[in-house]
């Protein structure tokens, strides 16, 4: 358990793996603030974690509607509470829209981050948990990734996320008070076993599972496979997928770890499962969750893709002490009962 005195604020609280983390963090103890923009997200998700936590823990959750882009709101978040840590997930994480859209990233992503050091550096609140992506390895020359590989980008996302993670080593190397974690994230699904939290992105979805979500619903018609002709074992690209609950037990391992070790400096671990999938087989544990036909249009590759990315989880298993627990099915049940219990998301009706 954590110090009840332990506040934790965190960016993109509103969203997909935002709600789901500050739940856990509610459940282990600690005080929770959130920050978001509502780019992606509503408020309705922060309604549905007060709801699953209780009004007990619900008093010790406070929200933010602020800009990271902004200083001047972020600095008002900073001087209303004496935060310990930060974990900081306010990012646009859509590979396709940031080749169409670079700008959109950089600003984004990069001055959003760049605030957000300096803010905290203002305000002397020294430790970060860093929301990063698999997508900082691009297609490595052999997988499973590994943390010490070179960073290869392969789009304008993946090159906001390696910037931050650049620009916080700089940060720690010239102050080494500061205590950054980067958690490099493979591909978060599922949602939360109440199936009152999940993934609900506004507009026509970019990634897979919630484009199958609204394809197994009737909200649209089918599902682009975007590409059938990689070298992988049936021709789709291969991902690793990982239970977002497993995910936000990543994040409370690593927030103790930032707490306890003094030594962490700047380090980075995956967090994905270590087993490839591809986008077929997704699409046929998706049926077999949900009992639904799902169309499929095998489609040209998406520009910015990797073929075949997995994770490396030694590292993580070792200094985090953290295992993930669940598999595709579990991932895809948990997916399914969310998108049946709620067809349009966190949207009462049709
Ligand atoms: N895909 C389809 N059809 C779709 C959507 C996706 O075939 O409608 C394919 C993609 O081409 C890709 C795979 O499904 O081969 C996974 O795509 P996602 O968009 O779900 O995920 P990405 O691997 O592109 O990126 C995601 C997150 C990032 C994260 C990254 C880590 O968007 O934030 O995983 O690899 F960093």
């Amino acid at each position: 358990m954590a110090s009840s005195e332990q506040h934790i604020l965190v960016t993109g609280g509103a969203g997909f793996i935002g709600t789901h983390c500050s739940l856990q963090l509610l459940q282990e103890g600690y005080k929770v603030s959130m920050i978001d923009n509502f780019h992606n997200s509503v408020m309705e998700a922060v309604d549905s974690v007060k709801e699953l936590a209780g009004p007990k823990l619900a008093e010790k959750l406070q929200f933010h509607k602020a800009d990271l882009r902004k200083i001047d709101e972020l600095e008002k978040v900073f001087s209303q509470n004496k935060y310990d840590a930060v974990i900081h997930f306010g990012a646009l994480k859509a590979v396709a829209e940031s080749m169409q859209h670079p700008f959109r990233y950089f600003e984004n992503n990069l001055i959003g981050t760049i605030n957000l050091y300096q803010v905290m550096s203002k305000y002397n609140v020294k430790k970060m948990v860093f929301s990063s992506s698999a997508t900082v390895y691009g297609q490595p020359e052999k997988i499973p990734c590994v943390e010490n590989y070179p960073y290869m980008p392969m789009n304008p996302y993946g090159r906001s996320k390696v910037y931050c993670e650049e620009m916080g080593k700089d940060i720690q190397k010239a102050d080494p008070e500061w205590r950054i974690i980067s958690l490099r994230y493979f591909n978060p699904v599922g949602a939360h076993k109440s199936s009152k939290l999940g993934e609900d992105p506004k507009g026509i979805p970019n990634n897979l599972m919630p484009y199958l979500h609204q394809v197994a619903v009737g909200r649209l018609p089918e599902l682009n496979v975007y590409g059938h002709d990689y070298p992988t074992k049936d021709g789709s690209a291969v991902r690793d997928y990982i239970h977002v609950m497993d995910l936000a037990d990543g994040h409370i391992a690593a927030l103790k770890k930032l707490f306890t070790a003094q030594d962490i400096g700047f380090t980075a671990y995956n967090l994905g499962t270590g087993q490839g999938t591809s986008v077929l087989e997704m699409v046929a544990a998706f049926e077999k969750a949900s009992g639904k036909k799902i169309p499929v249009k095998l489609s040209p590759r998406r520009p910015g893709d990797a073929t075949a990315v997995y994770a490396a989880t030694d590292k993580a298993q070792k200094e985090l002490g953290w295992k993930p627990k669940y598999g595709i099915e579990e991932m895809c049940r948990d997916q399914w009962n969310w998108a049946k219990n709620n067809p349009m998301g966190y949207q009462k009706k049709a």
